[in-house]
């Protein structure tokens, strides 16, 4: 079975708000949907009254740059994360139901529920802080933190307080892949608290209220990029953005499906260290923030590290060579989308996964094994890891015509090497968290 066919059945609603930027444009909707609304009426026994979506992305090169104020170029894809929801039918409690999470049996349905008064706060800080017994980086940690944070901007701009809910949450992006999961979670709540409390907020708010929320209740130290283009993307373009005021995001064109195809590659390996290898990257680029003198680590060139290389160690070295040099991809990149030269975009995407492995240090042998198998297909013009790394995604640029044949021999070449299957689905930019039915 080829990526087409392994792709969600996908649908058309009509009646639906379009993502910003593309007017009138028709949402297509993945499985989640329709899994979560059959959930949600089994659940609660009727309809909901609000749906959201909000997507997952792609960062097609920028990798690692976003948290040194540095240059990303990420794209939205077609596979979204829904919040369904109705006002609450039982006193003084929310009913929030996580499809996706955990595998306990609720009712007849997997997931995951959660009672809970909404309208004190599902995670009230304390001294700015979340408050003891919280589960930090648990689900309820993202649901909470974002709806906690963006109920705080809405109630600050005279918004209707929130009622208890009856509420699904179902998502078609792999959670852990390295495709914003997380942001996809808290844009389409932060879009069903605006919703809900009738105040729309304006969206870098929105985007910083939930990076924030990350930060203190999930406990990630994430940059801005992800909460950034899953708010702002419109349909088939990229999103070429320096992470640091004034941000300034430029949509750039991506090229049509019928000239490049876009794959994403699912290792489905999750390595445990990921979290903790993330947050000792981002430790490490303050250090030489610090070191250096500069209040960004993508504003120091590269000759001014050489300048004090007997004051750093080769590793803060190779991190401060990845994020340079990453950052001057992304420009090249940039010029290439304008160029419509496929194939320089891809050698770009393969340089930046041979810098995240050799120098960045956050890719994994299975990552390496899908991108080494797909450069060496004919038709590809490029393949490397995406997101945090340590497991999860990588991309595969390549020709529309090529894409059953790589899809075939990475599926072949990663049962035969690791006895696991990877998941190949092709993907298309698509546009921004939105407003499906209120
Ligand atoms: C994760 C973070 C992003 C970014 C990427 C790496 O996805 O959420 O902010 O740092 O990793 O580029």
């Amino acid at each position: 079975m080829g990526p087409e066919a392994q792709a969600p059945n996908r649908e058309a609603v009509s009646g639906s708000s379009a993502a910003p930027g593309s007017p009138g444009a028709p949402r297509v909707h993945g499985p989640a949907l329709r899994r979560g609304v059959a959930m949600f009426v089994q659940q609660f026994n009727r309809k909901p009254r609000w749906i959201t979506a909000a997507p997952g992305r792609v960062n097609l090169i920028g990798e690692h740059t976003d948290y040194t104020g540095g240059f990303v170029l990420p794209f939205t894809i077609d596979r979204d994360c829904y919040v369904i929801a109705a006002p609450g039918e039982i006193a003084g409690m929310s009913r929030i139901f996580a499809a996706d999470m955990g595998t306990a049996e609720v009712g007849a349905a997997h997931g995951e529920l959660w009672l809970a008064d909404i309208r004190k706060g599902l995670y009230p800080l304390v001294g700015g802080k979340p408050p003891s017994g919280f589960a930090r980086g648990s689900w309820k940690s993202y649901v909470g933190g974002a709806i906690d944070r963006t109920r705080e901007l809405t109630t600050k701009a005279g918004g209707k307080a929130l009622a208890n809910v009856d509420m699904v949450i179902a998502s078609d992006v792999p959670a852990g892949g390295g495709l914003a999961s997380s942001a996809a979670l808290e844009l389409a709540l932060a879009m069903w608290v605006q919703a809900t409390s009738g105040v729309e907020l304006a969206p870098w708010d929105v985007i910083k209220a939930c990076r924030e929320a990350e930060h203190s209740f999930a406990g990630v130290p994430c940059g801005v990029m992800d909460q950034a283009v899953v708010t702002l993307a419109q349909e088939n373009h990229a999103i070429m953005m320096r992470c640091r005021e004034p941000y300034k995001p430029v949509q750039v064109p991506m090229p049509a499906s019928d000239k490049l195809a876009i794959l994403v590659v699912n290792s489905n390996v999750r390595h445990a260290l990921a979290a903790g290898e993330y947050a000792s990257r981002v430790e490490a680029c303050k250090q030489l923030e610090t070191l250096l003198g500069a209040l960004y680590l993508s504003d120091v060139d590269l000759a001014s590290v050489e300048n004090r290389r007997s004051e750093i160690s080769e590793d803060q070295f190779n991190i401060a060579t990845h994020v340079m040099e990453e950052n001057t991809r992304v420009h090249a990149a940039v010029d290439c989308l304008k160029r419509g030269d496929l194939c320089g975009l891809g050698q770009l995407l393969t340089r930046s996964h041979d810098s995240l492995r050799d120098f960045y240090r956050v890719s994994c042998q299975e990552l390496d094994a899908i991108v080494a198998t797909a450069i060496t297909h004919s038709g590809v013009f490029g393949a490397r890891m995406v997101g945090g790394g340590f497991g999860g995604c990588a991309i595969v640029l390549c020709m529309p015509e090529v894409v059953e044949s790589v899809s075939r021999t990475l599926r072949d070449m990663y049962r035969a090497k690791f006895s696991r299957d990877c998941s190949v689905t092709r993907v298309n930019p698509a546009g921004g968290a939105a407003v499906i039915v209120k």
